[in-house]
C-alpha cells in the first residue's frame, strides 16, 4: 500500500484529501498541529470505516518538521510514497493594512513550510528512486489579486520553486506536481472573508469581495481531494492540474496587458459593491 504524508489534514482540502485517499487505498498519514483536532480527524475517518495515521505538525517550526518526518519514516519504514504540501495560511487585506508580522506568518507558512517538508523527505526518495511531491497551490499563485497580495506572493513563489524543483529531480523517478485550485469553500475562505480589515483607503471592498466569491461559487474540498487523487494515480502526471473555472481561465489574464486585467479586476470590485 502506498503511503501519502498530508500536511494541514485538520480542516478545509487538506482534511478532504486525507478522507479521499484513505477511501481509495492509500495509507494516508494525516498531519495536524493540535492533537484535538488530529483526533477529531480520526473519528470522522473511523466513523467512515476508514484508517489513517496521524502525526504532529508546525511546518513553521523546523525542529517539528523534524520530528515529524522521523516518525512518519517510522511508520512506513524508510519514508513515504508522497508528500502532499497542503498546510496553508491567508491574511487578507490591502499591502498598507497587513502588518509585517501577518505578511511572514503567510510566507513561513505556505512557502518556508512546504520547502522545508519537501527537502526533508527528498533524501528518501531519491534513495528509493521514486515518489511524489504535491504542491497546494493556488489561483493566487497565477495570477495576483488584490487585497491578498501576500498570499499571491507566496503562492507565486510557490510556483516557480516547484518548477525549478521539478527540473532539479527529472530523471530520478520523483514527480513534482503544482494544484492550482480557484475559490473553494472552506474555511480559509470563510475566515478571510469574516475578518477581512477594515480599510481607510477602500470603503465597501470588504463587501464587495464576499459578493464577488459568493458570485464564484466557490465548489467544496472534495472537488481539488478528486484532482490530488488523479495526480496521485496518473502513472505520468501532469506537472500542474488546475481546478474551477476561474483557475483555468487564469493563463488568458497572464497573456493580456496589465492595463487590461487592472481593468477587469476594478470592474469586478465595482459591481459586487453594496
Ligand atoms: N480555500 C481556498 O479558496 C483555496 C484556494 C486555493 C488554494 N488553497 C490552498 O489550499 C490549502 C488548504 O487551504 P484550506 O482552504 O483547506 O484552508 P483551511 O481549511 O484553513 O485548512 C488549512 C490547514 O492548514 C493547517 N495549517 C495552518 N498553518 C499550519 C502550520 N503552521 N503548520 C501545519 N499546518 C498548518 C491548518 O491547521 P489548523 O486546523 O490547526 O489551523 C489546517 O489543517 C492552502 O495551502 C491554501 O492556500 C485554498
Amino acid at each position: 500500500m502506498r503511503t501519502v504524508a498530508v500536511t494541514g489534514a485538520t480542516s478545509g482540502i487538506g482534511r478532504a484529501v486525507a478522507l479521499d485517499l484513505a477511501a481509495h487505498g492509500f495509507h494516508v498519514i494525516a498531519t495536524a498541529r493540535d492533537p484535538e483536532k488530529a483526533e477529531k480527524l480520526s473519528a470522522r475517518a473511523a466513523e467512515a470505516d476508514l484508517t489513517l495515521s496521524t502525526v504532529m505538525l508546525d511546518v513553521t517550526d523546523p525542529a517539528s518538521c523534524q520530528d515529524a518526518v522521523t516518525r512518519i519514516d517510522e511508520l512506513t519504514e524508510g519514508g513515504a510514497w508522497a508528500l502532499v504540501n497542503n498546510a496553508g495560511i491567508a491574511r487578507a487585506g490591502a499591502v498598507e493594512d497587513v502588518s509585517e508580522h501577518d505578511a511572514r506568518a503567510v510566507l513561513e507558512t505556505n512557502l518556508i513550510g512546504a520547502a522545508r517538508m519537501t527537502r526533508l523527505v527528498l533524501p528518501g526518495m531519491r534513495r528509493r528512486g521514486q515518489g511524489r511531491i504535491v504542491q497546494m497551490s493556488s489561483l493566487g499563485g497565477l495570477v495576483s489579486v488584490p487585497f491578498n497580495a501576500w498570499y499571491c506572493a507566496g503562492k507565486h513563489a510557490l510556483e516557480t520553486l516547484t518548477d525549478s524543483l521539478r527540473m532539479e529531480t527529472a530523471g530520478s523517478g520523483i514527480h513534482v506536481t503544482l494544484i492550482e485550485p480557484g475559490f473553494i469553500d472552506t474555511p480559509m475562505l470563510s475566515d478571510a472573508l469574516e475578518h477581512f480589515p477594515a480599510s481607510a483607503h477602500h470603503p465597501g471592498v470588504h463587501d464587495a469581495v464576499r459578493g464577488l466569491v459568493a458570485w464564484m461559487k466557490p465548489p467544496g474540498p472534495e472537488t481539488v481531494a478528486r484532482v490530488v487523487r488523479r495526480a496521485l494515480t496518473a502513472t505520468s502526471p501532469r506537472r500542474r492540474y488546475r481546478v474551477g473555472p476561474a483557475a483555468t481561465l487564469a493563463p488568458l489574464a497572464r497573456c493580456a496587458p496589465a492595463a487590461l486585467t487592472d481593468r477587469v479586476s476594478q470592474a469586478l470590485l465595482r459591481a459586487h459593491r453594496l
